[in-house]
C-alpha cells in the first residue's frame, strides 16, 4: 500500500532484466519502495540488479521465474506474488524488437515476437488488473513505444505489436476507472539499451534514465500516457498525420 505521502512501497517487474525497468526500479527504491519482485526468464540474470536495489534501500528483493510466452502460467506466477505481497506498482517491461528482414523470411519468428509483446502483455495485464481490483489499488506501467503511434516499414511487426499493446493499455486503464487501480502507458523513442545495441540511433534517442524520470513524473501526476523524451509527443502528433508517401520515405530509414 502506498504510504501517506503517496510513495510506492512495493514493485513487481515483469521482465526483470530490462534495462529500462532497472532504471525505473532504482528510482522507485530511492523513493522509499521497500519490496521489489523481479520476474524474469533467467532469474540468475537479476542478481546484479537485486544487490543494487538492496544497496539503494530495498528491504526485500525477490526473484521469480516468468516467461511471457508461457501464458498458462501467468495466473499462477503473478497470483503468487500478490498472495505474498500487497503490490502498488507493476511494470510490464518484457518485449522483443526482432529484425524485420528476419521476420520477412521467417513469419513464424514474427508471430512469436507478437506473442511476447502483445499476447503476453494482454495476458499478464489482465491478470494484474484482476489482482489490483481485488486489492482496491495499484498502478500498471506498460512499456509501449512511439512505434505504436505509426508503424515504420523497417520494424512494422514490432510496431504493430506495440500498437496492439498500447490500445490494450488505454482500454484497460479506462475499464479500471473507479476501481482504485490505473494504467500508465509509456511511449519511449529510441532508447540506448541492449535491445538497440549496434543500431543507428533515431532522432531524439535517449537513455533508460530519461525514461525513468518521465515515468516517475507521470506516476506523481497520475498521467495515463507518458512520452520519453516528452518532445516526442509533439513530433508524433505531426508524424502520424503526414501523408503516406512522405511517411514511407521517412520510415524507410
Ligand atoms: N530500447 C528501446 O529503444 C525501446 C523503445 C521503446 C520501447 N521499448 C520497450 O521497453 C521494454 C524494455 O526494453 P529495454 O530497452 O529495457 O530492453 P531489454 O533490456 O532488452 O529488455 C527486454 C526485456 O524483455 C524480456 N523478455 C523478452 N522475452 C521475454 C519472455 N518471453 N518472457 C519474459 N521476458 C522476456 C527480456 O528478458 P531476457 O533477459 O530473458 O531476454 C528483458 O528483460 C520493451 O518492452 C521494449 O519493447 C524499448
Amino acid at each position: 500500500m502506498q504510504d501517506a505521502l503517496g510513495a510506492v512501497q512495493s514493485l513487481l517487474v515483469l521482465g526483470g532484466t530490462s534495462e529500462i525497468a532497472a532504471s525505473i526500479a532504482q528510482r522507485v527504491v530511492e523513493r522509499r519502495c521497500q519490496t521489489v519482485v523481479l520476474a524474469a526468464r533467467d532469474t540468475d540474470a537479476t542478481t546484479g540488479l537485486a544487490i543494487d536495489l538492496e544497496r539503494r534501500g530495498a528491504k526485500t528483493v525477490e526473484t521469480i521465474a516468468f516467461d511471457a510466452l508461457d501464458i498458462a502460467s501467468h495466473e499462477k506466477v503473478i497470483g503468487q506474488v500478490f498472495e505474498n505481497h500487497d503490490i502498488d506498482l507493476v511494470i510490464l517491461a518484457f518485449g522483443v524488437l526482432g529484425d524485420q528482414a528476419d521476420f520477412d523470411e521467417h513469419p513464424a519468428a514474427a508471430a512469436k515476437a507478437v506473442e511476447v509483446n502483445y499476447v503476453g502483455g494482454v495476458s499478464a495485464g489482465l491478470v494484474t488488473a484482476r489482482q489490483f481490483r481485488r486489492q482496491g489499488h495499484g498502478t500498471l506501467v506498460v512499456l509501449s513505444s512511439v512505434a505504436a503511434e505509426r508503424a515504420r516499414q523497417t520494424n512494422f511487426v514490432y510496431g504493430s505489436s506495440k500498437a496492439g499493446l498500447d490500445a490494450f493499455a488505454q482500454g484497460l486503464g479506462d475499464s479500471l476507472a473507479g476501481s482504485g487501480a490505473r494504467v500508465m502507458a509509456v511511449r519511449p523513442g529510441f532508447v540506448h539499451t541492449r535491445m538497440t545495441e549496434g543500431m543507428e540511433p533515431q532522432p531524439f534517442s535517449t537513455t533508460p534514465d530519461v525514461v525513468a524520470s518521465a515515468v516517475i513524473r507521470g506516476l506523481a501526476r497520475g498521467s495515463h500516457t507518458v512520452w520519453a523524451p516528452s518532445i516526442l509527443r509533439w513530433v508524433f502528433a505531426l508524424m502520424r498525420h503526414l501523408p503516406r508517401p512522405v511517411w514511407q520515405k521517412i520510415s524507410a530509414r
